[in-house]
């Protein structure tokens, strides 16, 4: 394998379709193609429609990245594929026109850990991972804590939630107050102009027998049922919701747990140095909480740009470019997308 080599990675896990292309660890383009819209309607990303879309995009996607990088596939030197964790169908469609190019160009193959490569992303533009480091990934698909001792050979899971992720719950939660999908920005947003004080919502998991058993995972199903029981009860009462404090109040909740729990697994697991990731990591109040506490408990923070901070094929493609440097032996083309794959797999053999 040449020393930097030049890696397509392509993303199909949830409702992005991402194609991303780096040389070892320069990013050369970055192309997302989303189906968001589509989803609007149902307040929630539905795996058929996030299908459809990924097939349609693919190969325009593809086309476009190369485009960007004035590249051939024939310059290429190993393709990189999201193979899970994700929608079962949608990863499908990313996994086989991963295994096209590859078969077409006898190149080699990567069937990508997408958690890994949320935190693969942070070694672009020459930036090294840190010794000591930890991620926090928040999104609408997953919510989890990681510790990280070699990006391409050991990541273990310490925390993850037991129901809803956060950025789900920011969806919900949105729609319990009539505000659009997808939820988080809109939150976000009246949350500047409401108090974050002005109701006291419950925080999952962080205090008594709940935090002993479940020291570093987290929950927030409790937190949007007690959000939507709020607004009913003040509907059934004929007075008016106060949206920006309910969506001041439940964000406060969200930012709360998540640096909590997070400062939490850092300092008893040795982290020193933190990674956001997710789109939830665009959140005002999620990242100003974190960093206050890492600031006071000595943790240093990263947090990539937006841009590769949500779901993305330079991601995949910068941990690819990561494992074949080490010189890791490709995917067989057999291995199939796997919806539930364990963190610990950073790749498929
Ligand atoms: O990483 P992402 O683009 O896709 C996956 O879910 O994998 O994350 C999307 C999620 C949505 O749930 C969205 O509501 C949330 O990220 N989000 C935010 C913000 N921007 C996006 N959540 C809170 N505050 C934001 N500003
Ligand atoms: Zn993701």
């Amino acid at each position: 394998m040449v020393s930097d080599p030049v890696v397509l990675g392509i993303e199909t896990s949830c409702d992005e379709t991402g194609v991303g292309i780096v040389k070892g660890t320069k990013l050369l383009a970055n192309v997302v193609s989303s189906s968001m819209e589509q989803h609007v309607k149902f307040g929630g990303v539905i795996p058929e429609i996030a299908t459809r879309a990924h097939l349609q995009a693919i190969q325009p996607t593809i086309k476009q990245a190369l485009k960007d990088t004035n590249l051939e596939l024939d310059d290429i030197d190993a393709i990189a594929v999201t193979a899970g964790p994700g929608l079962a169908s949608a990863l499908m469609v990313g996994v086989a026109a991963a295994k096209g190019l590859a078969i077409a160009t006898q190149k080699p193959l990567y069937g990508i850990n997408h958690l890994a490569a949320h935190v693969g992303v942070g070694v672009l533009n020459g930036e090294e991972l840190p010794e000591k480091l930890g991620a926090v990934l928040v999104s609408g698909g997953h919510t989890e804590i990681l510790k990280i001792k070699s990006l391409t050979n050991d990541i273990s899971l310490l925390g993850a939630t037991i129901d809803d992720a956060a950025g789900e719950a920011f969806d919900k939660v949105a729609r319990s107050v009539g505000l659009n999908y997808p939820g988080g920005p809109a939150i976000d947003k009246y949350a500047k102009l409401g108090n974050p004080k002005a109701i006291r919502f419950p925080r999952g998991l962080t205090a008594g027998k709940d935090l002993e058993r479940n020291r570093y995972n987290f929950s927030f199903s409790g937190l949007k049922t007690a959000v939507a029981r709020w607004v009913e009860q003040r509907e059934l009462d004929n007075e008016e919701i106060p949206i920006a404090d309910v969506c001041a109040s439940f964000q406060e909740a969200v930012a709360d747990v998540i640096s909590f729990k997070t400062i939490l697994a850092c300092k008893e697991n040795g982290i020193e140095n933190l990674l956001l990731g997710g789109g939830v990591a665009a959140n005002s109040r999620v990242r100003i909480l974190l960093q206050e506490r890492c600031a006071e408990n000595g943790i240093t923070l990263r947090i990539p740009p937006f841009e590769l901070c949500t779901d993305n094929g330079a991601m995949v493609a910068a941990l690819g470019a990561q494992l074949a440097m080490t010189g890791a032996k490709p995917s067989s083309l057999d291995f199939g997308p796997d919806s539930s794959l364990p963190v610990t797999e950073i790749y498929v053999t």
